[in-house]
């Protein structure tokens, strides 16, 4: 019998990455194809243990280049393909929101296309809870599938017009999807950017934690290795053309996230700098989970185990964050915040 191919875009990024390394390692009759155009946030490095195993294979190349993605799927015929390559940082798209459109949009575009034309048995496009809007204080307000899409950010705009597309190739050529929406992931290999890596490392090195606002904003962290096993499941056991919200019930406001960590830490909330607030900034995000439970899915860890099974791997893995923060990100991070 044919081995499944199934290609992951987006795959040296930090959820793509996680995916990437859980399915290989489980999966040895599947042949994982991780495709990535190494942007800033891609990074082989983490591939290290799995670089040599038979049934992994990287292709650099650009979601949005048509004459490639094209011939690649002509050629590989892939069966399944798992759609995370995006551009995917909400300050980032503040400040430039044009190659939010192109990557999210027009590469979601060529994909879809690719997969049409070949006949892909599955295409999981990775998407956010971000594309719902925001929801109030009200703590027993949550977004389901059926919340209309009303993005506030060019980057879950951008997410929101993808998903618009990804249905309608399900409606219009009856192509085999589903959408996930996920709240805010958490984990080995979050890029130094986002709020809680960018918390560990900073205080990891007695460096200020910028808190946008007053701190009050409230994110529903899942982690990355619960994010995994949701996309696995929908993979195999989703009904085509069906949206699935994946989070697990942790909504912490940023000042407790910054102060949890600080305090795991040993170190002081001096460290806390309250900075200007992020334009357009969502006040809250929380996920009624009900219909990914319903097809079979429980997360194994907490918001309390999860942030110190990373914590305990940011001070394993020093190397590999230490690399990223001292180099171009140096930039980024002096044009962002003024600390
Ligand atoms: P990330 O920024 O860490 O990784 C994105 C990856 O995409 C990088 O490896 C980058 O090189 C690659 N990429 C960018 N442009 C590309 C292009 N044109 N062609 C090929 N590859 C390209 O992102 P992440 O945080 O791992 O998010 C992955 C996906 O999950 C995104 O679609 C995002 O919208 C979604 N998502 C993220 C979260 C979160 O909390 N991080 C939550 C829900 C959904
Ligand atoms: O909800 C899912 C989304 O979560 C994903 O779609 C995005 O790709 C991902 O980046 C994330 O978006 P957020 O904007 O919620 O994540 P971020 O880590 O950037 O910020 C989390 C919260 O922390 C948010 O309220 C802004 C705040 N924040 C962030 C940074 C970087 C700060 O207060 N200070 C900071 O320096």
């Amino acid at each position: 019998m044919m081995r499944k191919k199934i290609l992951i875009t987006g795959g040296a990024g930090f959820i793509g990455g996680n995916f990437v390394q859980y399915m290989v390692n489980k999966y040895p009759e599947y042949e994982i194809y991780n495709l990535d155009l190494m942007t800033y946030a891609g990074d082989l490095t983490k591939h290290q243990s799995i670089e040599k195993m038979g049934n992994y294979h990287f292709v650099k190349a650009d979601i949005t280049d048509v004459d490639t993605i094209i011939p690649l799927f002509e050629k590989e015929k892939f069966d399944y393909v798992v759609h995370f390559a995006a551009e995917s940082h909400v300050d980032r798209s503040i400040k430039n929101p044009g190659i939010f459109v192109q990557t999210n949009v027009v590469g979601t575009h060529v994909l879809l296309e690719a997969a049409k034309e070949t006949k892909v048995q599955k295409f999981v496009h990775i998407s956010t809870d971000e594309v719902y809007g925001q929801l109030d204080l009200n703590p027993t307000s949550y977004f389901t599938e059926d919340t209309p899409l009303q993005p506030n950010s060019p980057y879950s705009a951008s997410k929101a017009s993808s998903d618009l597309l990804v249905r309608s190739y399900h409606e219009t050529y009856d192509l085999p999807i589903n959408i996930t929406r996920c709240s805010n992931n958490y984990g080995p290999f979050h890029f130094p950017e986002k709020l809680i890596p960018l918390t560990i490392t900073r205080v990891l090195n007695d460096q200020k934690v910028p808190i946008y606002g007053v701190g009050n904003h409230i994110r529903d962290w899942l982690h990355v290795y619960d994010h995994c096993k949701a996309i696995e499941l929908v993979l195999h056991k989703g009904i085509n053309g069906e949206v699935y919200n994946i989070g697990g019930h942790n909504e912490r406001t940023n000042l407790e996230v910054a102060k949890t960590i600080i305090h795991k830490l040993g170190k002081s909330e001096k460290l806390i700098e309250f900075a200007p607030d992020r334009l357009g900034h969502d006040l809250r995000y929380a996920i009624d989970p009900q219909k990914i439970e319903r097809l079979g899915w429980k997360p194994t860890y907490t918001f309390e185990s999860g942030i110190q099974q990373t914590i305990n791997w940011y001070l394993e893995h020093k190397y590999w964050w230490q690399k990223i923060i001292s180099g171009d990100y140096r930039n980024y991070f002096d044009r962002q915040y003024s600390l």
